[in-house]
This record gives structure tokens, C-alpha cells and sequence, in this order.
């Protein structure tokens, strides 16, 4: 097993839909380019959502359409998977005609989220799966599961590992190629990371777990760190830590990608991204959301030259 990670890049979704500030289509697109040029190979561009629901991703057909412009002109554009979420048939239509080639299903492993988040129970939310994953495979369209709350729900508090285990198989059956097991709202802590992932990994091929930390407590990092020594190779990340869920009160967003970025360059395990590129997409996007970003490493940089040790 290589020793090297992935990074999904996903602040263009989780991140700016929690963001008051919204962004235009335009620079939205700016932002992609600015990520790419970072390294970013895995990119989340937007979600098929209800606009009245979820203001800040409306606009994302537009998104994809300038970045997919971009690539007959830039190599780097044209090499990255592109994704965007979708919760339904009516999102998948739109996703179709936007000729994204990767799409994320998201469910969740609580019910009061699930109602809260997307409308419908867990059961229905698979149901609404079905003809999304039809058309997806129909129009050649790779399918990535993400699993919500799956160390503690906003509204119920503790969520058993063998439901999470089970939620998880079935998004694999269902013809996802990855899972992406969310910590929603940040409450994980490493043993409790452990202990979940080595479940996993007893039915699905850790190649295809992904780990998602929100870092409200800030402890996204440690589990970072944690899954990693269990083989997880592939990490969702949000540029400056932007963001975070609407329907999950309080929680702060996704891990930094600088602060992710900054932890394996120290360990000596490749991202494929470069860390001064994304501070100055970190510079850029905080300018135009009028506020610093949470990342950590995104506002003091690397340590560039070492102080004389007497
Ligand atoms: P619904 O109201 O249950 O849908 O919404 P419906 O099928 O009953 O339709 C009602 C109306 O909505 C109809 O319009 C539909 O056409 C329209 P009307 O006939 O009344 O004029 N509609 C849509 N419009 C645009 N796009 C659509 C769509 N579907 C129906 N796709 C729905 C269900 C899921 C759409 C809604 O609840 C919704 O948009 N929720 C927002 C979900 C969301 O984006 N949440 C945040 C992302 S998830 C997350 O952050 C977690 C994650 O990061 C992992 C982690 O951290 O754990 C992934
Ligand atoms: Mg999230």
C-alpha cells in the first residue's frame, strides 16, 4: 500500500454552503482554478440541491460550465475528476446536462438529520438512490457514497458503529465507488476513529473508505492521523476550513486542506499539493468572503527559514 494520500477537495461545496457571504458563479470558478494550480486532483465543484434550501449552491450548473470551459486551454483543468453532490432524480437530471462525470449521494445514519437535511427518512433516502444510480450508470457516471453523522448526530447524540457499518455496504452495493464516512459535526476523537474504521475495514476494502472530519473540537487532524495508520488513503479537506453543514447546528467546517497539507508534508507523505499555492487561494477567497479563514497554517505559512539554535 502506497503511502501517500488524496485529497478531495471540497470547499466549493461543504465549504461555501455554510458561508453567509455568497460567492458568484465567477469567482467560484476563479476559486477552481486557483485550487488546481494548488495540485488539487479531486475536486467538488457544487451540489444539485434545492436553491431555496441551499442558496450558496445555486449557480453550480454555471460553475461546472465555466471550469469544464477552462480545460480545453488548461492541461492541469483538464486532468482533475470534478464531482458534485446529488440527492435526487431531479438533481440528477441537472447534473447529467451539466456533463459532470462524478457525482456523491449523501445519506445519513441518524433519522432527525436525515429529515432535517434532505427531507426524508434514511429509507427513503435510498429509494430516492435508486434512479439516481440508474441514470448514473446509464450515462457512465462514477458514484461516490457519503455517509453523514457516523460518530454522533446533532439531534440524537450517539450513533451506533454496526448501523454506520451497515449504511456504509449498502452504499457500496449500490455501485459507489468510495464511501466517505463524515463526521458531521466534529465530535470524533481518535479511539472512537479506530475503533469505527477497523470495523469497516472487515467488509469493505479500505481502499475504498474515505474520511471526513469536521474539525468543531478541533480534533480533525488527530483523526486524520488516526484513520491514516489504518490504511485510509483518501481525505476530504476545505480550503481555510470554510464552512460546514446548514443542517447540522454549530458545527464548523471541514479540516483545512493547508492544515492536512502541512501534516503529511512533515510526515514525508505526499499530497500532490502545494502549500504556498493554497495560502494564496486561502488570501483570495478570504477577500472575497470578507473574513480571515479558520485554517491554522493558512494564516501563519510555513516556517521558512530556522532560527539559529545556540
Ligand atoms: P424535497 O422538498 O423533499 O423534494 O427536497 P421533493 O421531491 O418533495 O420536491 C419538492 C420541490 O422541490 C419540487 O418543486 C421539486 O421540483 C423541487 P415544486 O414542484 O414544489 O415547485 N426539488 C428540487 N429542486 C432543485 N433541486 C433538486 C430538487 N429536488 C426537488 N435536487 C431535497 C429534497 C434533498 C432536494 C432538499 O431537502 C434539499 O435540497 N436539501 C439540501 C441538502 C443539502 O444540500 N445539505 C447539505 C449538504 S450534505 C452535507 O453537508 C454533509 C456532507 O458534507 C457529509 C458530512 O459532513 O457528513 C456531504
Ligand atoms: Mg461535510
Amino acid at each position: 500500500m502506497s503511502k501517500n494520500v488524496t485529497l478531495v477537495e471540497v470547499g466549493l461545496r461543504d465549504g461555501l454552503q455554510n458561508e453567509s457571504a455568497q460567492v458568484s458563479s465567477a469567482d467560484r470558478v476563479e476559486m477552481a482554478k486557483m485550487l488546481v494550480h494548488a495540485g488539487v486532483r479531486r475536486l467538488e465543484l457544487g451540489a444539485f440541491v434545492r436553491p431555496d434550501w441551499v442558496p450558496q449552491m445555486a449557480g453550480s450548473q454555471e460553475v461546472i460550465a465555466g471550469v469544464f470551459a477552462s480545460r480545453t486551454k488548461d492541461k492541469k483543468m483538464a486532468r482533475v475528476q470534478y464531482s458534485a453532490l446529488v440527492p435526487n432524480e431531479r438533481g440528477m437530471t441537472e447534473a447529467i446536462q451539466s456533463g459532470i462525470k462524478e457525482i456523491a449521494i449523501f445519506a445519513a445514519t441518524s433519522e432527525s438529520f436525515s429529515k432535517k437535511n434532505i427531507n426524508c427518512s434514511i429509507e427513503e433516502s435510498f429509494k430516492r438512490f435508486e434512479p439516481v444510480v440508474a441514470l448514473a450508470k446509464k450515462n457512465k457516471i462514477k458514484i461516490r457514497g457519503y455517509l453523514s453523522t457516523c460518530f454522533g448526530c446533532p439531534y440524537e447524540g450517539k450513533v451506533s458503529e454496526a448501523k454506520v457499518v451497515k449504511l456504509a455496504q449498502i452504499l457500496i452495493r449500490m455501485g459507489c465507488f468510495e464511501v466517505s464516512i463524515g463526521d458531521t459535526i466534529g465530535v470524533a476523537t481518535p479511539g472512537q476513529v479506530e475503533s469505527l474504521f477497523k470495523k469497516l475495514k472487515k467488509v469493505i476494502p479500505v481502499k475504498k473508505l474515505a474520511g471526513h472530519f469536521h474539525d468543531t473540537r478541533g480534533t480533525a487532524l488527530v483523526n486524520i492521523l488516526a484513520a491514516y495508520q489504518l490504511g485510509v488513503r483518501v481525505f476530504d479537506a476545505s480550503l481555510g476550513g470554510l464552512g460546514g453543514c446548514p443542517y447540522a447546528p454549530g458545527s464548523a467546517g471541514n479540516v483545512a486542506t493547508e492544515d492536512v497539507v502541512y501534516l503529511f508534508d512533515g510526515m514525508g507523505v505526499k499530497t500532490g499539493l502545494k502549500l504556498d499555492e493554497l495560502i494564496k487561494a486561502n488570501k483570495w477567497t478570504a477577500a472575497r468572503m470578507l473574513k480571515a479563514l479558520p485554517s491554522k497554517v493558512g494564516k501563519v505559512g510555513e516556517l521558512k527559514t530556522l532560527g539559529k539554535v545556540n
